[in-house]
C-alpha cells in the first residue's frame, strides 16, 4: 500500500529540508527523503551544505584562522604564543560534530513541523490517478504518493574528464575536508570557491600551495576591483595562483600525483603533489531519480529543465536548488523551497535572482549583491561609483586587519543602488545591508543618511555610500 502525502520532497539539502518545513507550515501533508548517510549509516540530512559543502568548510576556515592568527598576529597584541601546534585529527572532529548537530537540528525540525521524514533513495515508479508514485529504496523501503513533488537532489563535484575521484589523492570537496594531516604539497585545480576557500584551509596550517586555473582572468564573476585587492591579498599570503593554464595529465605516484599542465606562456610544466583537489564546479544531480519513468525533462547541461517559478515540465512536478539553473548556493536553493512551497499552498512564492549575496569566506572576505562595474559597462547603464577603504576605519584598526574596501555601484540619474562589492574583515555580514537596501531600492544617499554605530565596519558601508556623492568624512 502506497502511503498518501499531498507533498514529497526528494532530498533535504538545504532546498528540499526548507521546502518540506514551509509545505508542513502551511497545513500540508509533507513526506522528505533522503539518502545521505552519517559513518553509522544513520540518516544525516542537510545535503552537500550540511555534510561536506558550506558547514564543514566554515568550520575548517575557523579553526585554520585561529591557528594562523595565533602563529602571526596574536605578537601584535602583546600576546605570545611559542610552540603553537595543530591537532589536524581534533580540527576534523570537530568539525565532523558541527555537522552532526546540524544534521540532528533539521531530524528535530521535521519532527517540530510533522514533516515525515523516509531515509533512502526517492525515485520516480509512475504517474497514476492518485498522484505520482515514488519508491523510496536503500535503508527504508516504501511506496509514497502525492500530488506535488518538489525535487531538490542537489549537484556532485565535476571531475576532470578521465581523472575519477579515488578521495585519497585525488580529492573532490568531500576528500577535501577530511584531509588526516597538512599535506606538504598541495595542487588544486581550478579557482573558483571551494579552490580559494579550501586553499585558504591548508595554507594556513601550513601546507605549500599552488592554484591551477583555466581562465586568464582571476575570479571572472567578481567586480574587478574587488578581485584585484583579493588578488593581492592571496599573493602576499602565498596562496600560488597560476591563471590561463592548461592542465594535462594527471599521473599517480608513490607519493601523490603529479599534475602536468601548460602556462599561459606556453611552457610545459609539471607539479608534485602530496594532494590534488579537483574543484572545477558542481554538475547537477539527477542520478537514481528515474527521470525517465514519468518523463521528467533535462536540460543540455543535465539540469532539471524548470521555469522562473521551479514548475518543470510535468504538472505538480517542481524543481529547485542545485539540481536546476542560476547559482548553486544554499540560500538561493532555500529562497526557491519557500517560494515553491507557498505556490503549492496557493500563495505568491517569490524569489528575487537580482538580490542573491554571493561570500567567499577566504581571508579577506569578498562579498556581493547585485551588478559589477564591468557588467554595468557591457550594459550600457550609466552609474555612479564610490568606495572606503577599511585602512580608513576606525573598527578594522582596531581588529587590525584593515585589508579592502566597500564599494557602490549606484545609478548616475536615479541614485538608486545596483551592486555593493566588498572585500575585506567580516563583509560576509556587511553584505546583508547591501542586500536590504537594494530589495526596498535604495538610492546609495538613503545608505548614506543613516545612523551606523560608532565604531563598526559596518560605517565603512555608510562611507562608500556617501563616496558615491563624493562626501566621505573620513577619507
Ligand atoms: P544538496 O545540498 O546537494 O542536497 C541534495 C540532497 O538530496 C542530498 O542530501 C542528497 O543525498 C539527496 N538526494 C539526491 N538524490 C536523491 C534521491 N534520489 N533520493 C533521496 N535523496 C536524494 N553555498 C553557500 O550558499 N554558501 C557556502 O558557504 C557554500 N559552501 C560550499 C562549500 C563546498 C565545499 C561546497 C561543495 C558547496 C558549498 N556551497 C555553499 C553550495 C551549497 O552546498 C549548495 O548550493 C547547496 O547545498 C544546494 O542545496 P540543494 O538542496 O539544492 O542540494
Ligand atoms: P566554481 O565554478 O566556483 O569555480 C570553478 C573554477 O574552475 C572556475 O574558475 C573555472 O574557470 C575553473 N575550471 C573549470 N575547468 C577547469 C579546468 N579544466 N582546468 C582549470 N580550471 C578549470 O566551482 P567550485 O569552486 O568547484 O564550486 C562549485 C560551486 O559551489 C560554486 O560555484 C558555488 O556555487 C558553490 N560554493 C559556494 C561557496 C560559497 O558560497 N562560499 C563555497 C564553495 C562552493
Amino acid at each position: 500500500m502506497s502511503k498518501k502525502f499531498d507533498v514529497i520532497v526528494i532530498g533535504a539539502g538545504p532546498g528540499g529540508y526548507i521546502a518540506a518545513i514551509r509545505a508542513a507550515q502551511l497545513g500540508l501533508q509533507v513526506a522528505c527523503i533522503d539518502e545521505w548517510k552519517n559513518t553509522d549509516g544513520g540518516p544525516a540530512p542537510g545535503g552537500t551544505c550540511t555534510n561536506v559543502g558550506c558547514i564543514p568548510s566554515k568550520a575548517l576556515l575557523q579553526s585554520s584562522e585561529h591557528f594562523d592568527h595565533a602563529n602571526h598576529h596574536f605578537a601584535d597584541h602583546g600576546i605570545s604564543a611559542t610552540g603553537v601546534k595543530m591537532d589536524v585529527a581534533k580540527m576534523i572532529a570537530r568539525k565532523d560534530h558541527v555537522v552532526k548537530q546540524n544534521n540532528d537540528g533539521i531530524l528535530y525540525l521535521f519532527k517540530k513541523n510533522k514533516v515525515t521524514f523516509f531515509h533512502g533513495r526517492g525515485a520516480f515508479a509512475g504517474n497514476t490517478d492518485a498522484g505520482y508514485v515514488i519508491q523510496v529504496s536503500g535503508a527504508t523501503e516504501e511506496s509514497l504518493t502525492a500530488q506535488q513533488i518538489i525535487v531538490a537532489t542537489g549537484s556532485n563535484a565535476r571531475a576532470l574528464p578521465g581523472v575519477p575521484f579515488d578521495e585519497v589523492n585525488i580529492l573532490s570537496n568531500d576528500g577535501a575536508l577530511r584531509l588526516g594531516s597538512v599535506p606538504k604539497k598541495l595542487v588544486l585545480i581550478g579557482s573558483g570557491v571551494i579552490g580559494l576557500e579550501m586553499g585558504s584551509v591548508w595554507r594556513r596550517l601550513g601546507a605549500e600551495v599552488t592554484i591551477l586555473e583555466g581562465l586568464p582572468t582571476f575570479l571572472g564573476a567578481v567586480d574587478e576591483q574587488i578581485a584585484k585587492e583579493a588578488k593581492k591579498s592571496f599573493d602576499k599570503q602565498g596562496l600560488k595562483i597560476e591563471l590561463g593554464v592548461k592542465v594535462g595529465e594527471i599521473a599517480h605516484v608513490k607519493k601523490g600525483v603529479t599534475v602536468n599542465y601548460t602556462n599561459d606562456k606556453g611552457e610545459n610544466l609539471k607539479l608534485d603533489a602530496d594532494k590534488l583537489i579537483v574543484s572545477i564546479g558542481r554538475i547537477p544531480n539527477t542520478i537514481g531519480l528515474n527521470a525517465d519513468a514519468v518523463g521528467l525533462q533535462l536540460d543540455e547541461r543535465g539540469a532539471i529543465r524548470v521555469d522562473n517559478e521551479c514548475k518543470t515540465n510535468l504538472p505538480g512536478v517542481w524543481a529547485v536548488g542545485d539540481v536546476v539553473r542560476g547559482p548553486m548556493l544554499a540560500h538561493k536553493a532555500e529562497e526557491e523551497g519557500v517560494a515553491v512551497a507557498e505556490r503549492i499552498a496557493g500563495q505568491h512564492g517569490h524569489v528575487n535572482f537580482n538580490t542573491i549575496p554571493w561570500v567567499i569566506y577566504t581571508s579577506p572576505e569578498i562579498a556581493w549583491v547585485g551588478r559589477t562595474e564591468q557588467q554595468l559597462k557591457a550594459d550600457g547603464v550609466a552609474y555612479k561609483s564610490g568606495s572606503f577603504p577599511f585602512l580608513a576605519n576606525g573598527r578594522a584598526r582596531a581588529l587590525g586587519d584593515t585589508t579592502g574596501m566597500v564599494k557602490f555601484l549606484a545609478d548616475a540619474h536615479s541614485d538608486e543602488i545596483l551592486g555593493v562589492h566588498m572585500v575585506g574583515p567580516q563583509v560576509s555580514e556587511l553584505i546583508a545591508e547591501a542586500v536590504v537596501a537594494m530589495e526596498f531600492k535604495a538610492s546609495a544617499e538613503d545608505i548614506a543618511r543613516i545612523c551606523h554605530a560608532h565604531p563598526s565596519l559596518s560605517e565603512a558601508t555608510k562611507e562608500a555610500a556617501l563616496a558615491v556623492d563624493k562626501r566621505t568624512l573620513n577619507f
